[in-house]
């Protein structure tokens, strides 16, 4: 009893001192004095991964989204599960699905090399997303702390399902004060990467429950599609997200417009009223596109839970793992 109560008024300090620096306020440079080769170094350790694994920059890219989405950027989704905690990584969007993972772990122990304990693992996730597009380059807010906890639940009720319309995906990003053109921008991540046919079958033979295709898909498309994803064939077979998925370009938009959208949540960025302007504007000026796509990274950036955080040593791991998992409701 003693004991656990002295367990607890420590456990309670550490918390409040958690508190104290939970408050974040993000700036460009944050690591220039503490640590001046933060961002040079995750860029090194990008291109060694992009040598590696071509597609390593679209799966590192995705992480931002899936990581601020879910209780802001707070390097969540990289917690993996524990005894007491289902976290973020098996949840329904990200199950067989989310990747690269060990690129971020290399970025960590790069940078604890050189400055330990100094640079978040959420702000790993927000250079490295940065460094991917390999195309139009900005300037990063840094500064944001890691969580104690993650939530597969709201992973689960958060991120949205690829067979999402374009309502749906206005009504979600306006949650996040992401306007209709952030949306069609950001979309545009889809430039770059593969995804699975698990994401598409249902459009591919099933849209909508009528036994039929997606009729928006361009026919020609859609023999490819079904060739690569036959109706019960092996889920994890993967396609391209457009026509050029290693380069970050306004492709992906010129194919929306042609019906050649890969997801439904894709195509119905082109088939919906209230989205196909923004789709035709980039499909028609990439320059466009990369300005607003810096933009709508920037403000998904600056999603933030207010929540207690620290600098993990481990991106895996809290920092004091008992910490949270005795007293989960401390981890708040
Ligand atoms: C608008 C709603 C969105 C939906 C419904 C969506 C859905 C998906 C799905 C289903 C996949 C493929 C998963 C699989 O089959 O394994 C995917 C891949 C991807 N998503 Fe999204 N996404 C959305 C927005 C975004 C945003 C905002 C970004 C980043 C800014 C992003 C970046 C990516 C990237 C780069 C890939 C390819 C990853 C890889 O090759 O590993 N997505 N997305
Ligand atoms: C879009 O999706 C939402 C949610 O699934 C659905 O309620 C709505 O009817 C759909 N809108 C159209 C026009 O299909
Ligand atoms: C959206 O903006 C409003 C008003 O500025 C703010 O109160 C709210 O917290 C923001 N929501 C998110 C998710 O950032
Ligand atoms: C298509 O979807 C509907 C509604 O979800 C379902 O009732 C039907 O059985 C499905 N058809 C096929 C062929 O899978
Ligand atoms: C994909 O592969 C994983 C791991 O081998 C397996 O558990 C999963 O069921 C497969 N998913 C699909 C949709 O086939």
């Amino acid at each position: 009893m003693m004991a656990k109560n002295i367990f607890i008024s420590i456990s309670l300090s550490i918390f409040f001192l958690q508190m104290t620096i939970g408050e974040v306020e993000l700036r460009p440079g944050f690591y220039s004095t503490s640590c001046p080769n933060a961002e040079s170094t995750v860029r090194d350790v990008m291109r060694v991964a992009m040598n590696r694994e071509i597609r390593s920059v679209a799966s590192v890219m995705r992480l931002q989204f899936h990581d601020c989405f879910v209780n802001g950027c707070d390097g969540s989704v990289l917690l993996d599960d524990t005894p007491t905690m289902l976290g973020e990584k098996l949840a329904l969007s990200n199950i067989n699905s989310l990747r690269s993972f060990e690129v971020i772990d290399e970025i960590k122990e790069a940078l604890e090399n050189i400055c330990p304990q100094v640079v978040s693992c959420a702000d790993i996730v927000i250079m490295a997303a940065r460094d991917a597009s390999g195309g139009p380059d900005w300037e990063v807010k840094l500064g944001r702390k890691d969580s104690l906890f993650a939530s597969q639940e709201d992973s689960n009720d958060i991120m949205p399902s690829p067979r999402a319309n374009a309502s749906a995906l206005i009504d979600l990003f306006t949650k996040f004060n992401l306007s209709v053109e952030d949306l069609v921008a950001l979309s545009g991540s889809h430039s770059i990467g593969k995804a699975r046919c698990f994401s598409i079958v249902f459009r591919l033979y099933n849209q909508s429950g009528s036994g039929k295709p997606d009729p928006a898909i361009d026919p020609p498309y859609r023999m490819e599609l079904d060739k690569l994803c036959p109706l019960g064939g092996d889920g994890n077979v993967t396609g391209d997200l457009d026509a050029t998925p290693i380069i970050f370009d306004n492709q992906y938009f010129k194919d929306l417009v042609a019906g050649r959208g890969f997801l439904n949540s894709d195509e119905t960025l082109y088939t919906f009223e209230e989205t196909r302007k923004w789709v035709v504007k980039y499909s028609e000026d990439q320059s466009a596109f990369f300005k607003a796509f810096i933009k709508g990274m920037i403000k998904m950036g600056d999603l933030l839970s207010g929540r207690p955080g620290e600098i993990r040593k481990n991106c895996r791991v809290v920092n004091s793992p008992k910490i949270s998992e005795n007293i989960p409701w401390l981890a708040y």
